[in-house]
């Protein structure tokens, strides 16, 4: 079987005023579905990972969340990290707390916050990415990409590994320039990295080792005390000194360049619900292009929408919302603040965090 872990600790700037630090966008329910994003994660992977194997990590303040939405996840599978040290932290100390029982396991690390369309196909690329790692790769999912996004990673494709469509990886690019990001979409020859990896847990703690000595380090201390008495005390005092970093740039850059990457090219429907515009995209819209995200989104009886056209509208608030004689708005409802802005400039709702958070 699969292991299946999940870092859950981003809080998703792009989504605010609905994902906050206190309420960060996994425990929302942004599916279409009542299901929160993290809920959705879970249930598509059960084919392969029986809940015994799934696994959390997230922050002390979603930690009692996370267990409430994930009843059937074992309570001692949620692995709560005293403060956010990014993703390699959080993937590697799963990584090693799953090698105390299980040295060979085979693992993925799934981002807790991402829309998969069809779930069936989702199923069967993991398969195939699970045979990869077998053979001792680091194996990523690849999207193909239609636009030069700054904000994911890119892998180079190289030739086919196996029988199946994995192929090697070349150079794996975390997050590149738009210049740069625009030739690699025209080349035709990279993929977007979906954020998702599957390998052996030796495999990866080995190649964390050769490039992250220190945060290697400090993990393994960390999983040597998981069992005694000192956990707490030794998480405490290991954890803040551990290097803030994601895996993309810690592990996946220089073990592509070592030629220890592979990928499964994968068309599942795949979004990362980055934003709300393309959280509209993604989910069901009625006749005139309207799509009203939330609980038994579109039966909301809290929302009004005449003559509008192609608008996201979040009800959030309890609150009565009413739009008129608007097109290609995003309309958010919380009960401490509302947004209002053009769908194409969702991407600058950053900003106003960033400012938000400048004013303290
Ligand atoms: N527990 C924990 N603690 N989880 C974390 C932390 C942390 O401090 N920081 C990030 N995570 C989790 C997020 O919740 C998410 O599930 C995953 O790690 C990825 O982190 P993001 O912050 O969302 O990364 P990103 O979106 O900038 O980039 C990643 O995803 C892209 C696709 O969406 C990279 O893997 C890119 O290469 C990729 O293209
Ligand atoms: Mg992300």
């Amino acid at each position: 079987g699969l292991y299946a872990v999940i870092p859950a600790g981003g809080s998703g700037t792009r989504l605010w005023p609905l994902s906050r630090a206190g309420h960060p966008k996994f425990l929302h329910p942004l599916t279409g579905t009542d299901a929160s994003l993290l809920q959705a994660t879970v249930s598509r992977l059960l084919p392969l990972a029986d809940p015994a194997q799934v696994f959390v990590v997230t922050g002390v303040a979603h930690a009692a969340a996370v267990s409430r939405q994930l009843a059937a996840v074992p309570e001692e599978n949620i692995l709560v990290e005293p403060s956010p040290r990014d993703s390699c932290a959080a993937i590697a100390l799963a990584a090693a707390v799953i090698a105390r029982h299980d040295p060979e396991a085979v693992m993925g690390a799934f981002a807790a916050d991402h829309l998969i369309a069809d779930g069936e196909r989702f199923i069967g690329v993991i398969e195939e990415a699970m045979a990869g790692a077998r053979k001792g790769l680091l194996m990523t999912l690849g999207i193909t990409p239609t636009r030069p996004e700054t904000g994911y990673g890119y892998v180079q494709c190289g030739g086919p590994i196996g029988q199946g469509s994995a192929l090697a990886v070349e150079e794996f690019k975390e997050k590149p320039s738009y210049e740069v990001a625009e030739g690699y979409v025209k080349s035709g020859n990279y993929l977007w990295n979906a954020g998702m990896f599957v390998w052996r847990v030796d495999v990866f703690l080995s190649e964390l080792a050769r490039q992250q000595p220190q945060l290697h380090a400090g993990i393994s201390r960390i999983a040597q005390a998981w069992d005694s008495s000192a956990r707490e005390e030794v998480l405490g005092e290991v954890w803040p000194l551990l290097p803030r970093i994601s895996v993309d740039y810690a592990v996946m850059e220089g073990a592509a360049a070592v030629g220890r990457v592979g990928t499964v090219p994968g068309d599942f429907g795949w979004n990362d619900v980055g934003d709300f515009h393309t959280l509209g995209e993604v989910l069901a819209s009625d006749s005139a292009g309207n799509v009203v995200v939330g609980k038994d989104a579109m039966a909301t009886p809290g929302v009004i929408l005449r003559d509008s056209e192609n608008l996201v509208v979040v009800p959030n608030s309890g609150r009565l919302v009413a739009v008129l004689g608007v097109r290609d708005l995003i309309v958010v409802d919380t009960p401490d603040a509302v947004l209002v802005c053009p769908r194409d400039r969702a991407q600058e709702v950053k900003s106003i965090v960033d400012e938000l958070k400048e004013k303290g």
